[in-house]
């Protein structure tokens, strides 16, 4: 923003709150009519409620003889038995205390007396001496100028002077040399239309240690050297400029100063400051755009501890880095600024260098966009935060680890923003969270994953109320925790059902039993479909290499040893054929084309295959028996034509005797299932004894086949 539209909007602003001053109350009598006028009430005075004994003019209780309002119109103290430590005497019509011993039928105890709104323009000086113990004077709401004030040598102890609402319009040094020095330690002046305050009329008060000025128009301030001022508040007025602050010397005019509220002023900037022991320090609500690298830093301000910036008049544009380089900087409030967390406007070092910060306020700004990342860039030096408030600011996401290092934190307020889902023991590492607020978010469930054994048991106040909560097995665990420690939770914001119109999560009813039920169900569901599905998937493999098993069981079952051709081979005998087939004429095909290319074309062996090499004319009978004698093993193919066929039948039963002695000769190979009501009783009689080998088509059967069959051969 121009310098130009800065003046302007200085100078609109002013017109306005002129145009609310005047409108508020003008001067003196009129002041009154303000309701923020009243006298403030005294913390240890008791609103009397009965007339006094024998006085009908007072109220009284044990501490207070109140004269006020009712009774107006009087003129004098009523004499009334008793002793009290505070006289209300406002609201009456009394212009003007000439007598020297008003007071004289008052108490000498009181500690407070209360003349405000009585019209006074003149009060005789010394007429409080006769009150020994007066510690409070409220003197507002009259005519008195603030000379007239300190004219009247208060020679007792007074600490408080309360002058609100007295119309001053000018505060200036008196030259008047009559003035008595007061001790005077509090001074009211709030509710005037001061306009120009030069801080040298307070010569008279020497002993000054908290001023208030409030809701003024001071725009034209003089500050001079208050050596124990310890409280100052220039709240409500309309200053520009920080005040000054340091002397020419560059020492500090307010050496002792703790305390400084200057809200709801224009400032914008603070330039050179020397406030060595100002630790509270309250600019809310003033025209702070930028806060620059340092502003608020040890250097600065030593011994700072509170910097409120609060909701300010204009958009804050620019928060730099190390805008708080402070380590001894406790709290920090920069709420209600609809601050873009996610932009640039904070600089991601906005925080660097106040570690030791505690309380952080950030309610009614924008988290909308803040990932992750940079919420951690931000705020991970800040780790012993106790209290964290970020409500109202569209928080959307917590993640996991977004306060994994925030362990001191007691205090978290999240509510009112967007939140949908709170994730699983995102707070159960902070061992001190007492206080969580996240009510009117819109959170749908909590489960026990969401909260912890010990974190649950933590909390003192958990507010999770206006949210949209899903009524569903899901939450009975929720409900029975919010009925068995309903204390720790406020019901202010109803827990409701969201999918069940105008019902209570307190009063919604799910029988527990059906819910368990639902999950025992559904285990056992899934616990079946697994079993069946592991068994599928066995048969599949299974069937898969059902011959390659079939190998190896073949293997395994037999069993017997492999050392009958080396003892053959060591007995010296010889045969003419490897091998004798014995099949049915109609097999022959397949003997020619699939066992004979195999046995013969690859494993070089020599069969004898009767239509090959059966010596013709010679009989049937003893080809077979030659040829069966001159073969190392025999081979026979069953089939049902081999049941059936005579010579078949006759060349197996030859077999039988023949080959009986030597052990392990016979091969079975079924070509064809045979039933077994079509065997013969030699089939059977060979199968009990051997296993056999089937053929069946298929790629892997033809391979387990031809395997099992060299196994055979090889024995
Ligand atoms: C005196 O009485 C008025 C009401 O008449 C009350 O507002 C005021 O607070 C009282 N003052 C003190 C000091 O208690
Ligand atoms: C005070 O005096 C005025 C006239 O002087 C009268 O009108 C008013 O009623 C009186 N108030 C009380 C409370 O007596
Ligand atoms: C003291 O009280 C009496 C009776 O209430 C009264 O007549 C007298 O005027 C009072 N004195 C003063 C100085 O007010
Ligand atoms: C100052 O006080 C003296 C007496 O104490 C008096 O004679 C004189 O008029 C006063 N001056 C003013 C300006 O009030
Ligand atoms: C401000 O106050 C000082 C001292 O009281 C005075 O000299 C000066 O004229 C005032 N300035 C304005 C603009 O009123
Ligand atoms: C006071 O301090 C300011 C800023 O630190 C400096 O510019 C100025 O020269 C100093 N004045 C004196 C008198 O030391
Ligand atoms: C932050 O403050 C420390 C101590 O006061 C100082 O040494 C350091 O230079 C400051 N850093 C920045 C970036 O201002
Ligand atoms: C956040 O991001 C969304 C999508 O990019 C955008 O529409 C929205 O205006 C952003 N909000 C703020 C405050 O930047
Ligand atoms: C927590 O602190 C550690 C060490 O300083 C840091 O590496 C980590 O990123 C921080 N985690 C978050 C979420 O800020
Ligand atoms: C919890 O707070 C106490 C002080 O009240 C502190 O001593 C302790 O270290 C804190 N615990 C953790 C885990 O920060």
């Amino acid at each position: 923003m121009s310098l130009f539209s800065r003046i302007l909007l200085g100078l609109c602003l002013t017109i306005l709150l002129w145009l609310m001053h005047s409108t508020a109350g003008r001067e003196g009598s009129t002041c009154v009519r303000s309701p923020k006028c009243r006298s403030p009430r005294v913390p240890w005075g008791h609103p009397p409620r009965h007339l006094c004994v024998h006085n009908d003019l007072c109220r009284c209780s044990h501490t207070t003889l109140d004269c006020s309002s009712h009774h107006g119109n009087l003129t004098y103290v009523p004499y009334v038995e008793g002793s009290f430590s505070i006289l209300n005497f406002s609201n009456n019509n009394l212009v003007q205390i000439s007598r020297r011993d008003f007071f004289v039928n008052m108490s000498r105890d009181v500690q407070v007396v209360d003349l405000y709104n009585n019209d006074l323009v003149h009060i005789v000086q010394g007429v409080f001496n006769l009150l020994p113990k007066l510690e409070w004077l409220l003197l507002g709401g009259n005519r008195l100028s603030f000379k007239d004030v300190f004219k009247m040598n208060f020679q007792a102890p007074v600490q408080t002077l309360d002058v609100k609402c007295m119309g001053y319009r000018e505060i200036s040094p008196p030259n008047d040399v009559n003035l008595t020095r007061s001790d005077i330690t509090f001074l009211r002046m709030d509710w005037n239309s001061i306009e120009s305050l030069d801080m040298a009329a307070f010569s008279v008060t020497p002993t000054l240690s908290d001023l208030y000025i409030r809701d003024s128009k001071v725009y034209n301030l003089t500050t001079v050297l208050m050596p124990h001022l310890l409280g100052f508040n220039l709240g409500r007025n309309r200053l520009f400029d920080f005040p000054e602050t340091c002397s020419g010397t560059n020492d500090s005019l307010f050496p002792e100063l703790v305390t400084l509220i200057l809200d709801f002023n224009m400032i914008s900037c603070i330039d050179h400051v020397c406030l060595p022991k100002v630790e509270i320090l309250d600019l809310s609500y003033n025209f702070f755009e930028y806060i620059l690298s340092g502003t608020f830093s040890a250097k600065h301000f030593p011994y700072l501890k509170q910097i409120l910036l609060g909701q300010m008049r204009t958009k804050i544009l620019d928060i730099e880095a190390h805008a708080f380089n402070h380590s001894a900087l406790e709290t920090l409030d920069l709420g209600k600024n609809t601050l873009d967390f996610s932009s640039p406007v904070v600089d991601d070092d906005a925080f660097a260098g106040c570690m030791g910060l505690l309380h952080l306020h950030l309610s009614f700004n924008n988290f909308e966009n803040v990932s992750e990342a940079r919420f951690s860039r931000l705020f991970r030096i800040l780790t012993k935060l106790i209290r964290l408030d970020i409500s109202n600011s569209m928080v959307k996401f917590v993640y996991s680890d977004t306060f994994a290092n925030f362990t001191d934190l007691r205090q978290l307020y999240l509510y009112r923003n967007a939140l949908t889902y709170i994730p699983d023991g995102v707070f159960d590492g902070m061992q001190n969270l007492t206080f969580l607020h996240m009510e009117s978010n819109r959170i749908q469930t909590i489960s026990q994953l969401t909260f912890g054994e010990s974190a649950a048991k933590r909390f003192q106040m958990l507010n999770l109320g206006g949210n949209p909560f899903q009524c569903n097995c899901d939450i009975l665990w929720f409900k029975q925790w919010l009925e068995s420690r309903p204390h720790i939770f406020n019901h202010r914001d109803p827990y409701v059902c969201a999918n069940r119109p105008h019902v209570n999560l307190q009063d919604f009813v799910l029988n527990e039993q059906a819910c368990l039920l639902g999950s025992d169900a559904a285990s056992f569901t899934i616990a079946v479909t697994c079993v069946l599905l592991s068994f599928l998937l066995l048969f599949v493999i299974a069937f898969r290499f059902r011959w390659r098993m079939r190998l190896w069981l073949y293997e395994a079952c037999r069993g017997r040893p492999r050392d009958r051709r080396r003892q053959l081979l060591a007995e010296g005998r010889c045969f003419r054929y490897d091998m004798f087939v014995s099949y049915a004429i109609e097999d022959v095909a397949w003997v020619q084309q699939e066992l004979r290319p195999v046995l013969e074309g690859e494993w070089g062996l020599k069969l004898c295959i009767h239509q090959r090499d059966f010596v013709p004319g010679k009989h049937i009978v003893d080809n077979i028996s030659d040829c069966v004698s001159d073969s190392e093993r025999v081979v026979l193919v069953f089939s049902p034509h081999f049941a059936r066929s005579e010579w078949c039948q006759f060349e197996l039963k030859y077999c039988q005797v023949d080959v009986m002695e030597r052990d392990d000769v016979m091969v079975l190979v079924e070509l064809r299932e045979t039933p077994s009501r079509d065997m013969t009783g030699a089939m059977l009689a060979v199968l009990q004894i051997t296993t056999y080998i089937e053929w069946e088509d298929g790629h892997d059967a033809r391979q387990s086949f031809w395997a099992r069959l060299r196994s055979a051969l090889d024995d």
